[in-house]
C-alpha cells in the first residue's frame, strides 16, 4: 500500500501498515514495587529480595477484556505483551521455568487469555520477548545486571554458563511461537554487544539458530531489530525519540514503529508524572504516519490488574479523535513528495483512495496556503464533519501581501478551530475518486 519501495524482509507488512497503531503492554512482577521496569537492576536488588514481589503477585482485578475493548476503544488493532520482562518472570505456564506466573498467588496463565481477548476484538498478536534475563542461574552476570557491583560477580560468574541460558531462550521462544496460534510480532529485546565487561549481542544469544528456529515456527512473523543481526528483522524500532523523516538503512526506506510511553515508565510507575497530554499523543500518531511509520504506545497494568487511570483518560481522548480521524490514519503512509507540507502541519497520504489529509498541529488565522497545489485539488472538507472548506486562488494583491505564487491554494478556515485537538482536512485530488 505504500507508494515507496521498501526494504524487503519475509515478515509480513501488509496488514501492519494498514493497521498503523497497537498497543503495547508492559508487565511483570515490577508493576508492585511501581517504581520503573528497571528497577531490580537500578536498585541492584538481589534475587531473595526481589521475591517478595512474585510471592505477592496476585492481580485479582485482572480481566483481559477490558484490557481489549480500552485497546479498541482508542483506534489500536494489535498489541505486543511482555511474555517476559528483564526480570525474567514469565506470564505463560513455562515448562522450563518456576519462575513463571502459575506459581505465584494468583495461580493462573496470564497471557492465553489476554490473546484470546485481543484477537476476539479482531486485533492482531504480539510477544516482547526479553533476551536479558536477571533471574535465570546461567545468564553471565554482565554491566547492567543488578548483581554488577557484587563482590563476588567474577567468581559467581565462573559457575554460569550461558550457553545453558541460550537453550532455555530458545526453548521459550519455541513455546511462545507454538503454544498460542499464530503470532503476527515478535519483539526481542535487546543486545549491547561490548558495552562493558560480558555485553551481549549475536554470540550470546546465538542470534543466527534463534532466527532460524522464529521464521521456521512462524515464517510470516514480523520480527524486530534488536538481535544483533545485520539482516535478521522486518521492522525498525526508535523508542523515546520521533525521527525526522522515514527511517532508511542503507539509503532504503525501511518498515518502522516508534514505540513510546505515555509517561516516563514501561511498567506501571505510581508517582511518575511527565504524563503526555492526548493532544501531543495524536500528534505523535499523525506525525508517525507522515513519516511512513507506525506508533506502537504502551500501558504499564497495575498489579490488581487494571490499567493506570491516567492511560485509560488518554487512551478515550484518543479514541474520540480516532473515531472520526481514523481515515487519515489507517491504509495511511507518507504523501508524495510532489505535495508540499503547509506550515505547521503534517501530511498523510491514502494511496488507495488519493486522499491527502492535511493534520493542523497549529490552527492559522484564516488562511491555509498550500504551496503548488493548483489544478490538483477538486474538494476539500474537515475530516470530523465533513463540512466543506473552501479551496481559493487568491487576487493578484493579496497574493503579494500574502506572498503566494501563481501556483499556491489556499484554505479558507474560520478564525476558531472547529474541532478536535488535531484537525484535519481532507483533500479530495483531482482524477481521483
Ligand atoms: C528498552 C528497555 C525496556 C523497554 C523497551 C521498550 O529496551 O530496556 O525496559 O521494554 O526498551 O522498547
Amino acid at each position: 500500500m505504500s507508494d515507496r519501495p521498501v526494504r524487503e524482509s519475509p515478515g509480513d507488512r501488509s496488514w501492519f501498515v494498514r493497521d498503523r497503531f497497537g498497543m503495547f503492554i508492559h508487565w511483570g512482577l515490577y508493576a508492585l514495587p511501581a517504581r520503573h521496569e528497571w528497577v531490580k537492576n537500578q536498585e541492584e536488588i538481589p534475587d531473595e529480595v526481589y521475591q517478595r514481589y512474585f510471592d505477592r503477585f496476585d492481580p485479582d482485578l485482572y480481566d483481559p477484556g477490558v484490557w481489549a475493548d480500552a485497546a479498541a476503544g482508542a483506534g489500536m488493532r494489535y498489541f505486543v505483551v511482555t511474555s517476559k520482562h528483564h526480570e525474567g518472570f514469565c506470564l505463560w505456564d513455562s515448562a522450563l521455568t518456576d519462575y513463571k506466573v502459575t506459581r505465584t498467588p494468583y495461580g493462573r496463565d496470564l497471557l492465553g487469555p489476554m490473546v484470546d481477548a485481543f484477537r476476539s476484538r479482531g486485533m492482531r498478536v504480539g510477544f516482547y520477548h526479553s533476551l536479558i534475563d536477571w533471574h535465570h542461574p546461567d545468564f553471565v552476570i554482565d554491566d547492567i545486571h543488578p548483581q554488577r557491583n557484587h563482590p563476588e560477580r567474577e567468581a559467581m560468574n565462573r559457575t554460569r554458563d550461558q550457553s545453558r541460558y541460550v537453550e532455555y531462550l530458545h526453548g521459550q521462544v519455541r513455546e511462545l511461537l507454538t503454544r498460542f496460534g499464530r503470532i503476527d510480532v515478535l519483539w526481542c529485546d535487546f543486545s549491547y554487544p561490548g558495552r562493558g565487561r560480558d555485553g551481549k549481542g549475536r554470540d550470546q544469544w546465538d542470534s543466527p539458530r534463534l532466527y532460524r528456529t522464529i521464521r521456521e515456527l512462524q515464517p510470516r512473523v514480523l520480527l524486530n531489530d534488536r538481535m544483533d543481526l545485520d539482516d535478521g528483522w522486518d521492522i525498525k524500532t526508535p523508542e523515546q525519540w520521533q525521527p525526522q523523516g522515514w527511517i532508511e538503512v542503507d539509503g532504503m526506506p525501511v518498515t518502522w514503529e516508534a514505540c513510546q510511553t505515555f509517561s516516563g515508565s514501561w511498567g506501571y510507575h505510581r508517582d511518575e508524572a511527565s504524563w503526555k497530554s492526548v493532544g501531543q499523543l495524536i500528534r505523535m500518531l499523525a506525525d508517525t504516519v507522515s513519516k511512513g511509520g507506525n506508533l506502537l504506545l504502551n500501558v504499564g497494568p497495575t498489579g490488581r490488574g487494571e490499567l493506570d487511570h491516567r492511560a485509560l483518560e488518554r487512551l478515550r481522548g484518543i479514541g474520540a479523535w480516532m473515531r472520526r480521524h481514523g481515515r487519515s490514519i489507517y491504509g495511511c503512509t507518507q504523501a508524495p513528495a510532489e505535495f508540499a507540507v503547509p506550515q505547521d502541519c503534517r501530511l498523510t497520504w491514502n494511496p488507495d483512495t488519493r486522499r491527502l489529509y492535511v493534520h493542523v498541529f497549529a490552527w492559522p488565522f484564516r488562511h491555509l496556503h498550500l504551496r503548488g497545489y493548483r489544478g490538483k485539488v477538486a474538494y476539500a472538507q474537515l475530516l470530523s464533519d465533513a463540512s466543506e472548506v473552501a479551496v481559493t486562488g487568491l487576487s493578484d494583491h493579496q497574493a503579494r501581501m500574502e506572498r503566494a505564487g501563481p501556483d499556491d491554494l489556499v484554505l479558507e478556515l474560520p478564525v476558531q478551530q472547529p474541532d478536535a485537538e488535531v484537525s484535519v482536512i481532507e483533500l479530495f485530488l483531482t482524477g481521483a475518486r
